[in-house]
């Protein structure tokens, strides 16, 4: 019997088979992690149009558009009139940095071109004067703009960047833009390495640590990856 079951599994049948068990599981992962980002554009869209916390949505790291498209689509279930940037280099990851060790950020890994980046957004029904896109790295790009420059108010900004050295250079482009009652997300809170604490938490923590005027409030934690927070003015909390 063991024998038999040796041979199935190195014959082409159990490769299949296998193939096939390697496959459902990715699939499996996907969607699970795909339905916890819906669900948490789900509560920060209901949170902000509750709230009353108007502006627009940004994200640094957009490249197939899955959460481009998921914020679009609750955005406007929510009757939210954000408009949407997409901060993205077009040309997949920079090549990482001795800060930014961890084994899945390759350099040039997740391109998706600006035309294929359009399509995507036609595709899926996002009308072009809804979104905007900003093109190049983050550290030519975010500079270049000064905090009255567009987008200069934001209500949700969801960082997909990976790296520790992208965040950086986006949390410095946020921070003059920081507002009470508007929520951060990061997708990648959660992905620390042997070495490394996680590269966007930790570029937070060095944020959070120079910059005392801002509370942040842990708000919705979002699969085995994400966290975001809640921006609160330390000036209006009680004392
Ligand atoms: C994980 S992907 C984003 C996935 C996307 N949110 C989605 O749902 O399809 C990370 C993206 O960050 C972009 N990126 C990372 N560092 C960057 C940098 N320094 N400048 C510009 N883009 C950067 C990469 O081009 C890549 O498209």
């Amino acid at each position: 019997m063991k024998e038999l079951l040796r041979r199935i599994a190195h014959s082409r049948l159990g490769h299949g088979v296998s193939d096939l068990v390697v496959r459902r599981y990715f699939f499996h992962w996907q969607i699970r992690e795909e339905w916890g980002r819906q669900e948490f554009f789900a509560n920060a869209f209901k949170a902000l149009r509750f709230n009353g916390i108007a502006g627009d949505y940004a994200e640094f790291g957009s490249c197939s558009g899955t959460t481009f498209f998921l914020a679009y689509r609750e955005a406007k279930r929510h009757g939210h009139n954000a408009k949407l940037w997409a901060f993205d280099s077009f040309q997949g990851l920079p090549r990482p940095s001795e800060s930014d060790h961890h084994p899945s950020w390759i350099e040039g890994k997740m391109v998706t071109t600006v035309d294929e980046f359009h399509a995507i957004c036609r595709k899926r029904g996002i009308p072009r004067e809804k979104y905007d896109l900003v093109e190049g790295f983050y550290e030519e790009t975010l500079p270049a703009r000064s905090a009255t420059d567009a987008p200069p108010d934001i209500a949700l900004a969801y960082v997909d960047c990976d790296l520790y050295t992208s965040t950086r250079s986006v949390l410095d482009f946020l921070e003059p833009r920081l507002k009470h009652g508007m929520i951060v997300a990061f997708d990648d809170y959660f992905c620390w390495s042997a070495k490394q604490v996680s590269g966007e938490r930790r570029a937070m923590l060095e944020l959070t640590t120079r910059n005392q005027r801002w509370e942040w409030t842990p708000y919705v934690q979002f699969g085995w990856h994400g966290m975001s927070f809640v921006i609160e003015d330390r000036e209006a909390l009680p004392t």
